[in-house]
């Protein structure tokens, strides 16, 4: 008989289970260097002022989610601006502040931005397991946020987040981290909590737990995930999930700019035979106009769309509602690679087009 183990070889459906404690985990380590990190801006040598003008955060695919998560979750006192791609800004200077994050360390785009971050001398931290950013970063004093070993990078989203919150209040770019992290982990337990006993098979029917029931629901189809202000940060996540998860397109938008562009792609949308759903994701954060608009957008597309589901966070805090509905995504993302006898772990092209890039 084949097992959920059997398919799930290396256990994605069990790492999500560990958010919570990887969220704590992440901040715990950050902890260890926070005085490091504190003196890489010494507020007396620039003029008093308390923090960096912007927090610049450079990291990729699964290492790069941590900044969008940042931006959703917190009160920032200073804009913090992801970068993911080679190229640091021409704006950074010494009144800014840069963290590099990759999980592996080797990331090329990333390593590219540290280089360039060095030279114009404003690295408060990198957050890796180690790698070619840990030895740079060491040679130069630079501080280390170590993470855990052995996970898909995109599997540690708890340990980076929660590590990226404890460098952005040493910097005094945030306040509360521990707090709002803690609420983050709440959120991601108020989903866990529904998906505790999976069992040894795909349970069916009222037995399955629900995020198998979603993915039920939109197997077969090409999933749109819709968001709007924090949840937009999640809507992305859950994009990333499914193709990577998943081995499957996805896309992903944010209301209300996808009023004004995407709404008029939905009328060819099933040329060809596609079928497609939709999810919105929803919290308490989600005003008024852009509810209207869901509901509106809806009814417009509702000949092209099957599947339509609206996750509506039930943790009201702004992180909360971030990690329950990121936590939905994860399992749905997960469960739709099981129902189809696929491992979720491995993401052969991407290690694929790494292998090739490093032999040319
Ligand atoms: C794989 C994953 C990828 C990686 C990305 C960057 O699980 O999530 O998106 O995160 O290829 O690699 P790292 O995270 O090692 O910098």
């Amino acid at each position: 008989m084949t097992t959920l183990a059997t398919v799930d070889r290396s256990d994605m459906l069990g790492a999500i289970a560990t958010l919570p404690s990887q969220l704590r985990d992440g901040l715990v380590r950050s902890e260890d260097v926070r005085v490091d990190i504190e003196n890489s801006w010494p507020a007396d040598s620039h003029a008093g002022v308390a923090r960096p003008r912007t927090l610049v955060v450079c990291g990729m695919g699964g290492s790069g989610v941590g900044a969008d998560l940042l931006v959703a979750a917190f009160q920032l006192r200073s804009p913090v601006v992801p970068v993911k791609g080679y190229d640091l800004p021409e704006w950074v200077s010494d009144e800014d502040r840069v963290v590099c994050v990759s999980y592996s360390g080797e990331t090329s785009e990333t390593l590219s931005c540290m280089r360039a971050a060095m030279e114009r001398s404003v690295v408060a931290a990198v957050i890796t397991t180690g790698g070619k950013l840990a030895s740079i970063a060491t040679a130069q004093d630079i501080p280390v946020v170590t993470l855990p070993g052995g996970m898909q990078p995109r599997a540690a989203v708890g340990v980076l987040f929660g590590a990226l919150a404890g460098v952005a209040e040493a910097l005094n770019v945030v306040d509360h981290a521990g707090e709002v992290v803690e609420e983050a982990a709440r959120g991601a337990e108020s989903v866990i909590e529904q998906h505790g006993t999976t069992g040894d098979a795909l349970a069916e029917g009222d037995d399955a737990p629900p995020a198998l029931r979603f993915a039920r629901e939109l197997d077969g189809t090409v999933v749109c995930v819709y968001g709007s202000g924090p949840t937009a940060a999640v809507a992305w996540r859950w994009k990333a999930q499914i193709n990577e998860n998943g081995k499957l397109p996805a896309f992903a938008n944010a209301y209300p700019e996808l009023n004004h562009n995407e709404l008029v792609g939905w009328e060819r949308a099933t040329t060809g035979g596609t079928r497609w759903s939709l999810i919105e994701l929803v919290s308490a954060d989600t005003s008024s106009p852009v509810r209207a608009r869901m509901d509106i957008t809806r009814e417009l597309i509702a000949s092209e769309v099957g599947a339509t589901l609206r996750i509506e966070a039930v943790n009201t805090s702004r992180a909360g509602s971030v990690f329950e509905l990121l936590t939905w995504g994860d399992y749905v993302s997960v469960y739709l690679a099981l129902l189809a006898g696929i491992d979720p772990s491995p993401v052969e092209r991407i290690r694929s087009l790494k292998d090739q890039l490093a032999g040319r």
